[in-house]
């Protein structure tokens, strides 16, 4: 048993785990933050997806251990005032689910996904490097792609982050 000290949510919280606890296993069972979900398990479907120091990842192929000292941001910790996060007030204006269940990653990657477009990160559909690239639908698409929804609530999500990326 390791002990592990994190920054979640703006709270420093340790906890004691095997090695092999998954950082998704950790959020949701030892610390009934429930609101990551669990899809594939394998890094397939990113509905598990956080933020660590700002970056979105997929927490179900990352070790509790390994994120010693580090900030992780859930869903239950995106808003930064009582009111909804503008991604998720977005979401629901837009209709971007229906089970909501693939809902807490897609707006945790939006959340990165915007934060790595706004410093010029390309995008395999981006057709000209070295420039911040229009966050047009393909562009959104392409980005957002590592998260999937059964619900194919597709349109809804990317109607949200265009309105959301232009405030
Ligand atoms: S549960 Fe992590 S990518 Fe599917
Ligand atoms: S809203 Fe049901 S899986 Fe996306």
């Amino acid at each position: 048993m390791a002990k592990v000290r994190m920054r979640i949510n703006g709270r420093v919280r340790t906890l004691g785990v095997e090695p092999q606890v998954s950082l998704l296993d950790a959020l949701r069972e030892r610390l009934d933050l429930t609101g990551t979900k669990k899809g594939c398990n394998q890094g397939a479907c990113g509905a598990c997806t956080v933020l660590v120091d700002g970056e979105r990842i997929c927490s179900c192929l990352a070790l509790a251990v390994q994120y010693e000292g580090r900030e992780i941001t859930t869903i239950e910790g995106v808003a930064e005032t009582d009111l909804a996060h503008p991604l998720q007030s977005a979401f629901i204006r837009h209709d971007g689910f229906q089970c909501g269940y693939c809902t807490s990653g897609q707006i945790c990657s939006a959340i990165g996904m915007l934060a790595e477009h706004a410093v010029g990160a390309p995008s395999a559909v981006t057709e000209h490097l070295g420039s911040v690239p229009e966050l047009t639908d393909d562009e959104i698409r392409e980005r957002m792609s590592g998260n999937l929804c059964r619900c194919g609530a597709y349109n809804g999500i990317v109607d949200a982050i265009k309105e959301v990326a232009k405030l």
